[in-house]
């Protein structure tokens, strides 16, 4: 293992950049020569290989996005765009592949692997939090935070005018940044797209709130929840009930961007460190994970067919506690 190449694929996260930091400084510490790909497997494509050394990734750790970009491709879903994507590699003779990303571009690196025997190591990256094999992914707490802040921010606004807000979250199938930010925001509710819910419910919970004395409420919604996005529910509850003068705030890609926490950097740093040395072991395959407090490898696979599970029990805490 003399070259290794890493890049950032699928939706960008804070904290890809320390990820690539860590990477290319690892890398460095055990004397391989780094690549860095730009835009994902579009860039693999085109042939968009730079080095990368120590000094290339400074003063990035606490930037949000990343340096590398990051692109979704089309081209790489079939295997004319992998062939191309792999000669590309062994053009600049890389012996193993980092890609930073969520549980779609790890698909593509065990393609990688299998159709082209490209050794490749994950490291999770996406806010969404809904990768198996790891108990977080790199942006979570940072997106979360953001979104706990705009709820904050809302409810100062809300309960001035003793008005309902619909806050909608980011997270396609997955509630977890719905659920965590909706408990960290104290939500009355909370919409996630793994439990059913409807228009129905909605007003029967907000009639409940009103009757306990509730003047202002949150609800959460994660943006791919079944009774519609934000703003069709908030539509919806005006349509069938006396609750006809809500707001709706999207909070949408603010939650991608910024500074990441602490956590993501140093979750970033961690999973990088171990992603470099899995390929040093020879390791293939697999992705990077932290369980509890360890880092761990587990098979790409995991990735996808053991998705972070859905919670009832923090449906319940959010529930209990907004009597
Ligand atoms: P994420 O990695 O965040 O889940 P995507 O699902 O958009 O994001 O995947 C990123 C890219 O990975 C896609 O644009 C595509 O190039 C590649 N990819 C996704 N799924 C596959 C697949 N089944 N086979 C090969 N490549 C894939
Ligand atoms: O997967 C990360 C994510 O931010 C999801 O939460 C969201 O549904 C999606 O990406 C948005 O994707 P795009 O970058 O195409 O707007």
């Amino acid at each position: 293992m003399k070259r290794i190449a890493v890049m950032t694929s699928g939706g960008d996260s804070p904290g890809m950049n320390a990820a690539i930091r860590a990477v290319v400084r690892t890398g460095a510490y055990h004397g391989l020569k780094v690549l860095g790909i730009d835009r994902g497997y579009h860039g693999l494509i085109e042939g968009h290989l730079k080095p990368m050394g120590p000094r290339d990734v400074s003063g990035i750790i606490n930037r949000g996005g990343t340096i590398l970009h990051t692109a979704r491709c089309a081209e790489f879903l079939e295997p004319e765009g992998r062939a191309k994507a792999a000669a590309h590699l062994k053009e600049h003779k890389v012996d193993g592949l980092i890609v930073i990303g969520g549980d779609g571009s790890y698909r593509g690196a065990q393609k990688l692997f299998e159709e082209h025997g490209v050794p490749c190591i994950g490291m999770p990256g996406t806010i969404d939090n809904d990768i198996g094999g790891t108990d977080y992914t790199i942006g979570f707490d940072t997106a979360i935070n953001i979104a706990m802040e705009a709820i904050d921010r809302l409810r100062d606004t809300a309960a001035s005018h003793d008005r309902t807000f619909f806050v909608e979250v980011m997270g396609r199938h997955s509630g977890y940044i719905s659920m965590i930010s909706g408990i960290a925001g104290g939500a009355e509710e909370i919409l996630v797209p793994e439990q059913p819910t409807d228009v129905e419910s909605v007003i029967e919970m907000l009639r409940k709130g009103r009757e306990a004395g509730k003047r202002s409420m949150i609800i959460v919604v994660a943006e791919g929840d079944d009774a519609g996005d934000a703003l069709e529910i908030s539509r919806g509850v005006a349509e069938k009930s006396e609750f006809k003068d809500t707001r709706v705030t999207v909070i949408g890609h603010l939650q991608r961007g910024g500074s990441p926490t602490a956590f993501d950097r140093v979750l970033a740093s961690r999973m990088g460190v171990r992603a470099v040395e899995a390929l040093l072991e020879r390791e293939s395959g697999k992705m990077v994970g932290v369980s509890g407090q360890h880092t761990v490898l587990r098979p790409l696979s995991e990735a996808w067919e053991c998705r972070t599970r859905f919670d009832p029990g923090l449906l319940r805490v959010a529930h209990i506690l907004s009597v």
